[in-house]
């Protein structure tokens, strides 16, 4: 009977011999140097390290060896794992390495190159004040109403009260559309929109409408033959002057700041009665009427005011043709251009800057004035 085989010799398992070894490394050692890219490297380690690669099994080997023999067996084989991992740990790093150096031709920026300048663009300060003014009212509960530029003769001017033989008709030099009889107008005002609000809806009205009008002025520093005015309507039960000049303080302290204060003159316009001019305090003396330097404000010119546009509470006679009954309701309205109130603001010299289009002048604004 034999007993148990002390004397067992490593060599004698096959995938322990050293040269078995040693030519399983070597094997290793090629596959890694010949992997020409990360994604190859990966495939290469499962087969030099994998469960599968002669190394690991050489490594189960030793269990079945009797302990006299595993130690020097486990150096062998521990020695040749190591020599395979440094090997691709080695590797890896050059192939970064390399990827980087190839990434960093390919796609070399050249910072010098003249780039594609595209200035960015502005909205345009009319816009901007528009759009704030709109915004306070619709804060308000106000809504915003629109109406065509291209508007018929009646709504710009006989609905308002303006009928044919009327010298106010005449104030407002417009342009008639070919032929003259077709009854078409380029809106001399946004005063239409209130027609068209109250011929579509029931009170109560709060209505803010912002948008472009035409007249046959030459443009010169103080006129453009088109611009853009704002209009405010409100018909309601019990509505009086009072509502009107609370409305009319919001508008100015959105536009020229908290505590600007207003004042009303008597005027006329054919659809209001009674018809108000309307003066703000001047921004810039504060209502002293002086500047700094003891002159009188060039702002204002030394009143103190300066003038924002027209108002009033809405002709019965206008009412009525809309088809709203005054004597249960009354209303009032007023309208105002934009550019002059932005000349004011901003101290833009002449209307040119204004209708040129050029960015540069829009971009002084900033996103918000
Ligand atoms: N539409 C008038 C104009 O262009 C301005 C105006 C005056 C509007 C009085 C109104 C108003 O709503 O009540 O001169």
């Amino acid at each position: 009977m034999s007993g148990p085989n002390t004397n067992y010799d490593p060599v004698e398992v096959a995938a322990l011999d050293p040269a078995v070894i040693e030519a399983a490394v070597a094997e290793a050692l090629g596959a890694i140097e010949s992997a020409a890219s990360i994604e190859e490297l990966k495939a290469a380690r499962i087969g030099v390290q994998g469960e599968r690669s002669p190394l690991a099994l050489a490594n189960r080997e030793i269990g079945a060896l009797p302990p006299s023999a595993r130690a020097e067996a486990g150096k062998r084989v521990g020695a040749a794992r190591a020599r395979v991992a440094a090997a691709l740990t080695a590797r890896e790093a050059e192939l970064e390495r390399e990827r980087d150096e190839r990434i960093l031709v390919e796609e070399r920026a050249d910072v010098t190159l003249p780039a594609l300048r595209r200035p960015p663009g502005a909205r345009h300060p009319v816009e901007l004040v528009a759009q704030r003014l709109v915004d306070t009212f619709v804060s308000m509960g106000w809504e915003v109403a629109e109406g065509p530029e291209l508007e018929s003769e009646w709504l710009n001017f006989d609905a308002l009260n303006l009928g044919p033989d009327h010298p106010a008709r005449q104030m407002q030099d417009t342009f008639f559309l070919d032929p003259v009889d077709c009854g078409l107008v380029l809106r001399t005002q946004t005063s239409p929109v209130q027609i068209r609000t109250m011929l579509e809806r029931q009170p109560p009205i709060y209505v803010v409408a912002p948008g472009k009008v035409y007249r046959t002025d030459d443009l010169d520093a103080t006129h453009t033959p088109v611009f853009h005015q704002i209009e405010c309507l409100a018909v309601d039960r019990g509505l009086t002057m009072a509502h009107l000049r609370g409305a009319l303080d919001a508008f100015v302290r959105a536009m020229f700041g908290e505590g600007t204060r207003t004042r009303v003159r008597a005027s006329y316009f054919p659809f209001t009665e009674p018809s108000m001019e309307t003066d703000f305090g001047c921004f810039v003396c504060h209502g002293a009427g002086t500047s700094g330097d003891g002159g009188s404000c060039r702002t204002c010119g030394g009143s103190g005011w300066i003038e924002l546009g027209g108002s009033g509470m809405v002709n019965r006679k206008v009412l009525r043709a809309c088809g709203i009954d005054p004597e249960v309701y009354s209303g009032f309205a007023f309208g105002l251009g934009i550019e002059r109130a932005l000349m004011l603001r901003h101290g833009v010299q002449g209307m040119h800057e204004m209708v040129e289009g050029d960015v540069r002048f829009s971009q002084q604004f900033g996103r918000e004035v």
